[in-house]
């Protein structure tokens, strides 16, 4: 196994450039053969030759194609067999000393056995490709890198049993063959890498609309899913219009193909993919319908469908020199696909969404052996940096451009990066420059969240002292990033940090000297100070209002303070916020005493928060969430696993009994209504889920939750039930999962919810519960949505069962990670995300955890995805 590191700093340009791309790909289960002719051009510059070798302006180097388990069977040059050539496992090396040649290459690959979903594979009875990102090695020989672009021709030949055929850009021929046959030829006009390219072929029902963009031009929409399920296809392509649209208005930007494709397939490795003009998608992020899509489904699958819309500018018309650039397309594709939500449904719930995925995922990122800037340094294995620190973080970087340039200034940089680089390979530096090119501020400090990986801490202190004028506040607010895994030494980070001062009755002030600009303080040195003189004694100072930069804050505030944000904050964010400090401080002081009693003043508090809000559910139910365990974690360290989810637990149990009346009368006083996918309803639906799982604790309760679920006309309400019940005596759990499989059983995607709710159980017999389930009929090792739904859940979410003291959670989930990686390492290096993530908890967890690492390590064969991971874990 080769597993040397690429470093970012060793980047040299190609060699060669591939103008022209012209496949012949004759699908075949075993046997595809592909034939390409590629238009190869020497480029005649010394930069993509190492300095330290002999320089001959690049007239000696050879050509060098990347392959990976391709069967070869010729090359020609110029229509002449070529044979001064060397193979080996990953690459192709042709001794060629001419600077302008056709070269044509026929290999062999066997879709079939290709278990891993990368390259070109043939499951659940289609052929689909994935590339992105080394995957186009895996179908041909090529220069398989995303700053080579050509312009592609394919002509797909199959059997007549997959009658569509189809791949990047417009069909200009299409024909059968006198072996019974039939072949579609597509031409895309667009250069683009080799990660963009796309072939799907298959029997798929068909749906097809038009847009007209502002310009006046016409695009055919295609969205292919599996037989049967067109209807559940609707709302999909409705959201792309909707994107279309959006992305006219807010951006500028408009679809460049007469077609826009979409396929849904069941198997694939992650969400979706933005190929050029034929988007592949994880059917998860497609089918929708209120019998089997929950809201958040809907919400998934509308944000998804933009995302790689939204890939087609940021990403595929400008697109990644190299793949440390990675967020250059990522991050700033997953803030426009943010705020395109925002727009769509509501900006509160979206950022509060965004920030539980910062604080549970990419704070415990950066916080383990992981750690990497959002432009990552070094890497092994590329799709081991698919990550919440590219993908989140990156978009929280992208955010605070935004934020600092304001929208309309954010919009100019924009339209300078695309008038600069359009139908380029370009660099994170790149999109900077584009950046302050149209901006007075200067940005070579805020550049270094580019290059500078872990959360940084920022810590306030407030002083008070009094003097003729009045009292006198002083702030002090200092930042600190503590090393990291990957970096010792840290800088200090330009930040913008919301900052809103209020007092009791939630009066603001302003700081004297007028540093707190439009609510916002930079902070750019370790430590800044700033006064304000009042006539108040008590003043409350509220931090990184709408999460202004993706931190964490000591802020050290009392019950009443942090009520009174909850009561007065300008900032929805901040008020959702306060809440959830308080709660994670009551579940400190259980976990510090399991015999405490929280404080009848903070019931009351919480009492009259609830009754205040009672006519803004949407807030209210967000502040009816207790921090998830995942989220306690990241403000806690050297953490004992049990005693803290007992603190949860017991935090909960009073939290249900304390607060029953105003609990149930709240949710009976929100109406069912029939079901739509509208804000109101949504709010609506989701604030009574969330009261039903408080009132389920409470045995009194139960037949709430079986009357909903018997009830339910809707996916959500009937989750929500199911969800709730997890708290029920087992045996009512049971029999309402029972009646759930019994209605779903046909159904792989509803059925997963159901494998996530029993994997997530904290009983003692959970791992043979989930043995068994891996043996029920729906389920199937090589379909990536099975797996994560019963082993990703338990070994994510069943915190109690995977870290119980016996180790035994950690040995299931290892044992079946050496099984899957065997098959599908990609999936397998997520899973064993959680496993890596130790140094967070008490001994003796990371003992038992660090054992069942070594033993995938010394695992003969582990594939090197995992092994990136696992061994620098134990580094
Ligand atoms: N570019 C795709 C997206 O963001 C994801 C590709 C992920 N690839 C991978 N190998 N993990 O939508
Ligand atoms: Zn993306």
């Amino acid at each position: 196994m080769s597993v040397t590191a690429k470093r970012r700093a060793d980047y040299l340009p190609p060699a060669f450039s591939i103008p022209l791309v012209d496949l012949t790909i004759s699908l075949h289960p075993t046997k595809t053969v592909v034939k390409s002719k590629l238009s190869v051009k020497r480029r005649l510059t010394k930069d993509s030759v190492k300095d330290t070798e002999k320089n001959d302006g690049n007239k000696s180097q050879p050509l060098i194609l990347d392959g990976n388990k391709l069967s070869l069977v010729s090359v020609h040059i110029n229509g002449t067999p070529f044979s001064d050539y060397t193979l080996d496992d990953e690459t192709l090396t042709l001794n060629v000393d001419t600077d302008d040649f056709e070269l044509e290459i026929e290999n062999h690959i066997d879709p079939e056995n290709n278990k891993a979903l990368e390259g070109l594979y043939l499951s659940g009875g289609a052929y689909c490709t994935q590339c992105e990102a080394e995957g186009f090695r895996r179908i041909t020989f090529f220069p398989d890198r995303p700053d080579v672009l050509s312009v592609y021709t394919v002509k797909v030949i199959g059997d007549k049993s997959f009658p569509m055929l189809l791949s990047n850009g417009n069909p200009i021929e299409r024909g059968e063959n006198p072996d019974g046959t039939h072949f579609v030829t597509w031409h895309d006009p667009h250069p683009k890498p080799c990660y963009l390219f796309a072939l799907v072929a298959g029997d798929f029902d068909l749906l097809t609309d038009t847009y007209i963009t502002t310009s006046g031009k016409e695009v055919a929409l295609e969205l292919y899913v599996d037989k049967g399920k067109k209807s559940q296809g609707t709302f999909a392509l409705a959201s792309l219009k909707r994107a279309m649209k959006w992305d006219e208005d807010v951006f500028g930007l408009e679809y460049d193909l007469d077609i826009y494709m979409i396929v849904a397939v069941d198997f694939f490795n992650m969400g979706a993919m933005e190929n050029k003009g034929l988007n592949v998608f994880n059917s998860k992020f497609v089918l929708a319908d209120q019998d089997s899509a929950t809201d958040d489904d809907f919400f998934n699958v509308e944000a998804v469908i933009a995302h790689e819309y939204f890939h087609n500018w940021t990403g595929n018309r400008v697109t990644c020199r190299d793949w440390f650039q990675l967020s250059l397309k990522e991050g700033l594709t997953v803030f426009r696909d943010q705020q395109f939500s925002a727009d769509m449904t509501s900006p509160l719930s979206n950022r509060i969404k965004h920030v539980r995925v910062m604080r549970e995922h990419q704070f415990a990122e950066d916080a383990s052996a992981m750690s990497h800037p959002i432009r990552p340094e070094e890497v092994i294995e590329m799709n081991n940096f698919y990550t919440v620190t590219v993908y989140d973080k990156g978009a929280e970087v992208i955010r605070m451009f935004h934020t600092l340039l304001g929208p309309e200034g954010f919009r100019k940089g924009m339209d300078e990066y695309f008038r600069r680089h359009d139908g380029q390979a370009v660099t994170c530096d790149d999109f900077v420059s584009a950046m302050q090119s149209t901006t007075e501020l200067d940005l070579t400090q805020f550049s270094r969240w580019y290059s500078q990986s872990g959360t940084p801490q920022v810590s306030l202190a407030h002083n008070v002292t009094s003097n003729e004028t009045g009292y006198v506040h002083t702030f002090t607010v200092t930042q600190n990033t503590p090393s990291t895994a990957d970096q010792s030494e840290k800088l200090p980070l330009y930040i913008p940090v919301g900052f809103e001062v209020i007092d009791e009755d939630g009066n603001r002030y302003r700081d004297d000297s007028g540093m707190i600009q439009n609510d916002l303080l930079i902070v750019d040195a370790p430590e800044i100070t700033i006064t304000i003189t009042c006539d108040a004694k008590k003043l409350t100072p509220v931090l990184l209002g709408n999460f202004s930069a993706p931190v964490k804050v000591h802020n050290e505030l009392d019950t009443a303070s942090l009520l009174t944000i909850f009561a007065h904050s300008q900032d929805a964010f901040n008020r959702w916020d306060a809440m959830q400090t308080l709660y994670n401080r009551c579940i400190s002081e259980l976990y510090e005493n399991p015999t405490a009693t929280i404080d009848s003043g903070i019931w009351a508090g919480i009492h009259a928060a609830i009754d205040s809000e009672i006519d803004n559910i949407e807030l209210l139910s967000e502040c009816l969430v207790i921090p998830s365990f995942e989220t306690l974690c990241q403000s806690r360290s050297n953490i004992s696993v049990q005693p803290l989810i007992d603190a949860r637990k017991a935090f909960c149990r009073q939290f249900s009994t304390q607060l029953e009346a105003v609990l149930l009368n709240a949710f009976n006083g929100i109406a069912t209504q029939a079901y739509s996918y509208q804000q109101d309803a949504v709010n609506a639906r989701r604030c009574k889920n969330v009261l039903l799982s408080h009132l389920a604790r409470l045995p009194q309760h139960k037949d709430l939750v079986i009357s909903q679920f018997d009830k339910a006309d809707n996916m959500t309400d009937t989750l929500g039930a199911l969800k709730a019940a997890q708290s029920l005596p087992a045996d009512a759990f049971e029999s309402l999962m029972a009646k759930f499989e019994e209605k779903w059983r046909h159904d792989p995607l509803v059925l997963d919810k159901w494998f996530a709710l029993h994997a997530t159980q904290p009983r003692e017999d959970i791992l043979a519960t989930i043995t068994m389930l891996s043996e029920h009929p729906q389920f199937s090792m090589g379909n990536p949505n099975r797996v994560r739904s019963l082993i990703g859940s338990f070994a994510f979410y069943n915190s109690e069962r995977f870290h119980n003291l016996g180790g035994e959670g950690y040995k299931f989930v290892t044992d079946y990670l050496i099984k899957l990686d065997a098959l599908n390492p990609q999936v397998a290096a997520r899973i064993v995300t959680p496993l890596i993530q130790w140094q967070g908890f008490a001994e003796p967890h990371q003992a038992l955890m660090k054992a069942q690492l070594g033993r995938l390590l010394n695992h003969k064969g582990l594939s090197k995805d995992v092994f990136e991971k696992v061994s620098k874990s134990l580094a």
